[in-house]
């Protein structure tokens, strides 16, 4: 490794420590869409684009672009990037690394005024979580033009809309359309990743290539039961919505261990109201369904709510299921595989593909430009989304030097499929 790649390393891991301060719950990291932590990490990122030689926008979702120009200012531009939220007490480098990695290596170009062919553009999107209102990839779906504005009316725990969250922060939501970027301005997105995941950690890989971002179907499910006195209500003729909940969790569980690359949760489980000593008479529920294969994702689905319905029947709870997230699986390009293949063997680096089981923004991206991504591996057994999610500063330092190298090779072939 030079001592460049080693001061890569160690800028992007500092920074990474520095964003994570920016957060609403002191002692974790929680960072969500619009909230003043969320706001703050924005200007912080938007400040060191522009040290890293960037002219930097923001557009009406809160996505902060930095735009490094190129040689040929029309040509597309090369996008790559990632999220600032985060979920509630998550891990510190889902997101940022994607985004503060890019902004160290434009900098390292900028010292250099090394410039490429194409504007290369850094993208911190303002929101994928979809944590505060229940509304995933707002900021990359406001960038390709697929933003359902009727998520504007979806409200937080509190009670505000995200319409009036996005106001209350500046922003103004009837400016959407105008963040839309065309197709013919971009010619690529590309983002990095913390794995998420053990793969790579357990292979002794510092880097993967991903092959596709596995789709997911989302449910909030409400249940409504009878709500009766713990000591006098016969265990026979109670409703309990708690038990349904319970009940229908276990069917998650089972029917998507059985197949492989199937994956099912149940992330949020309450008994408003609830108290020791009453029948829980209403639950609600969050319901994640994952997989590689839209077709096994499609029937598990269809199991599932089978399931709901024949346990609710028997238990007479009333159901309430609504569809929160769908998306189908999205494939990485074969072109821009191949680039950071060789990108990788050019590093010296064993290449190892794999497809993503979380969710990204470049899911939302692929609607209007090919994408692809890659990963780093993630220590502690793999753990994300949990404040012990980490990785080493080498392999950020490889990750640089491959991402680094990616840029500097990078071109659109004449015809790509
Ligand atoms: C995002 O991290 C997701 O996969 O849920
Ligand atoms: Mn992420
Ligand atoms: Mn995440």
């Amino acid at each position: 490794m030079t001592t460049i790649d080693a001061l890569l390393g160690e800028e992007i891991m500092q920074r990474v420590e520095l964003l994570a301060a920016h957060t609403e719950q002191p002692g974790m990291l929680t960072r969500t869409y619009m909230s003043t932590a969320h706001q703050d990490a924005a200007g912080q990122i938007a400040a060191w684009m522009r040290e890293a030689g960037m002219t930097v926008r923001s557009d009406a979702a809160g996505n902060v672009i930095g735009r490094y120009e190129g040689l040929t200012p029309d040509a597309p531009a090369l996008l790559t990037g990632s999220h600032y939220d985060s979920v509630r007490d998550g891990g510190r480098y889902d997101g940022p690394l994607g985004i503060l990695l890019p902004i160290a290596c434009v900098s390292a170009w900028h010292r250099l005024s090394r410039r490429f062919p194409f504007p290369l553009e850094v993208v911190a999107f303002s929101e994928e979580e979809g944590v505060r209102f229940k509304a995933t990839l707002l900021g990359s779906r406001a960038l390709a033009g697929t933003f359902d504005t009727r998520v504007l009316d979806n409200i937080d725990d509190g009670g505000k809309t995200m319409r009036d969250a996005m106001r209350g922060a500046g922003y103004e939501p009837d400016d959407l359309p105008a963040a839309v970027l065309p197709r013919n301005r971009v010619a690529a997105f590309v983002e990095v990743h913390i794995e998420q995941g053990p793969v790579l950690l357990d292979e002794k890989l510092p880097l993967g290539i991903v092959t596709a971002i596995s789709g997911a179907t989302r449910f909030m499910l409400e249940l409504d039961g009878m709500a009766g006195h713990a000591g006098t209500v016969p265990m026979q003729s109670r409703r309990d919505a708690a038990m349904a909940g319970a009940e229908i969790g276990l069917f998650i569980e089972q029917r998507c261990q059985a197949e492989l690359g199937l994956v099912g949760t149940v992330g949020q489980f309450t008994v408003p109201n609830g108290a020791a000593n009453v029948v829980p008479g209403r639950a609600l529920l969050s319901i994640d369904i994952r997989a590689g294969e839209d077709a096994v994702l499609r029937a598990a689905v269809d199991d599932v709510r089978a399931a709901i319905n024949a346990i609710c029947a028997r238990r007479g709870v009333r159901v309430t299921l609504r569809k929160t997230y769908e998306a189908v699986s999205v494939a990485c390009a074969d072109w821009l595989q191949a680039q950071w293949a060789d990108a990788l063997r050019r590093c010296g680096i064993p290449q190892r593909r794999l497809p993503s089981g979380a969710g990204h923004d470049g899911m939302a991206m692929a609607a209007i430009t090919d994408i692809a991504m890659l990963f780093v591996r993630c220590g502690n057994g793999g753990i994300s989304h949990h404040p012990s999610e980490t990785m080493s500063t080498e392999d950020a330092a490889l990750a640089a030097r491959v991402f680094i190298d990616f840029v500097e090779h990078f071109s659109v072939p004449a015809v790509c499929d």
